[in-house]
Parts: structure tokens; C-alpha cells; sequence
């Protein structure tokens, strides 16, 4: 009987194979994808620094904190939604804990640690990949983070002022997002698409 089951799985294997196996994505595909995920990142930031920058005059620093703990996971949502994909922030030294990276993400972001080591540019550096997860095929494209003087340290930097210290502690008391240097990479983009 049990051979019998035994070659039962065996006669089945390449037809299970042959229906899961990746599809081919041309070269011309792959660089759309890679430019369509490009574009998405560029909302992706412009929208959450035209919310920091107006929240920043408006209310200060403090306030601020609180826009980026509410608003960074909502645009996330809502772009994910109108472009089809999951788009999200992650990095090596976490603020929030819901951003932490997956296998993947934490593998390129140690990629790029070492790229950076290398001397190359921060500004310009990603990484994009088709993979197999769990039987399904996915482009996944993750776009390095600079930090920047302003306005990245004033809340990701060594020193940082006793309100903003105050509310940090308040909000992510296992916060390991601070002690960046302007140059650093603060994290990074992450984008993945099912194919
Ligand atoms: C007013 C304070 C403030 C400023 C200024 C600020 N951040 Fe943040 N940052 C935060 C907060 C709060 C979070 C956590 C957001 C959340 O809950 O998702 C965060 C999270 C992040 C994350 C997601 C990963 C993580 O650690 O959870 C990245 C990446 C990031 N910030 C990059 C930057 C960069 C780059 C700049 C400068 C352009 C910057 N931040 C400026 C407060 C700030």
C-alpha cells in the first residue's frame, strides 16, 4: 500500500511542479516593474515630508511626532491600496516595531550597509528581486533611506531635545532609532508586488 502511495506522489510531483513553477518575466517587464516601484517610493516619501514639513510650522517638533506615528502607517495603507502592492518603511535600528524587516528585507538592508561600506551612494542605492514566498511569485524592490541634518536628526540624531526625548519614550519605549549621523542610512523603502 505504501508503495502504492509512494508512486502515486511521484507520478504527481511534475504536474504539481509544472502548475506552481515561476512564469518567466521578461527583461522589458522587470523594468517597468522597477520603475513603476521607483515612482511609488517618490510619492511615498514626498507625501510623508510634505506632511512633516506642515506639521513641523504648524505645531513643532513635539506635534510632529505624533503626525509621523499616525500618518507614516495611513499613507502607507492608502498607497498600497490605489497601487496594488504592499509599500512600507523598515530598517536595521527600528522605531516603531511594526516596521521590522522580514528575512529578505533585513538581508538587503545588511546588503546595503556593506554596499555603503564600499563607498557607494546612499542616495541612489536599491535593490530589486523576483522571488518565490509560499508558492507565489512576487517582485520585491527595496530603496535605501539618507539621513539628512534636517530635519532627520532632530528626532533620529545623538542629542535630542528633552520634549521630543519625552514623547518618543512615550510612544516607542524600545525606540533604537536614534544616534544617526547625516550620511547614515536610516532605513529604507520596501515595496512587493504579486505576479
Ligand atoms: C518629528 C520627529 C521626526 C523627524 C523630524 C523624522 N522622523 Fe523618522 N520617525 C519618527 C517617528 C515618530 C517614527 C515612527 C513612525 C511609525 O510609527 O511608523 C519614525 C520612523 C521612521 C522610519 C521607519 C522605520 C522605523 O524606525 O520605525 C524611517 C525610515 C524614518 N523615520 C526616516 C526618517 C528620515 C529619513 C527623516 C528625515 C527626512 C526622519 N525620519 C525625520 C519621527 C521623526
Amino acid at each position: 500500500m505504501k508503495k502504492v502511495i509512494f508512486a502515486a506522489i511521484v507520478l504527481t510531483l511534475p504536474i504539481a511542479c509544472t502548475t506552481d513553477a515561476p512564469r518567466q518575466v521578461s527583461a522589458d517587464e522587470q523594468k517597468a516593474l522597477a520603475v513603476e516601484g521607483k515612482k511609488i517610493f517618490m510619492e511615498f516619501g514626498k507625501t510623508l515630508v510634505g506632511h512633516v514639513k506642515k506639521s513641523m510650522k504648524s505645531g513643532g517638533p513635539v506635534k510632529t511626532i505624533t503626525v509621523c506615528n499616525e500618518i507614516a502607517p495611513t499613507v502607507a495603507a492608502d498607497l498600497s491600496k490605489k497601487h496594488g502592492v504592499e509599500l512600507g518603511r523598515t530598517s536595521l535600528k527600528l522605531r516603531n516595531p511594526s516596521n521590522a524587516p522580514d528575512a529578505w528585507e533585513k538581508s538587503v538592508l545588511m546588503k546595503f550597509e556593506q554596499r555603503k561600506a564600499a563607498g557607494e551612494k546612499v542616495k541612489t542605492m536599491a535593490y530589486k528581486e523576483i522571488v518565490m514566498e509560499d508558492g507565489k511569485q512576487y517582485f520585491r524592490m527595496m530603496k535605501a533611506i539618507p539621513t539628512a541634518q534636517k530635519p532627520c536628526l532632530m528626532c533620529h540624531g545623538g542629542k535630542v531635545k528633552a520634549g521630543i526625548e519625552n514623547q518618543l519614550s512615550k510612544l516607542y519605549p524600545e525606540d533604537k532609532a536614534r544616534g544617526y549621523k547625516a550620511g547614515d542610512i536610516r532605513g529604507a523603502f520596501s515595496l512587493k508586488k504579486e505576479l
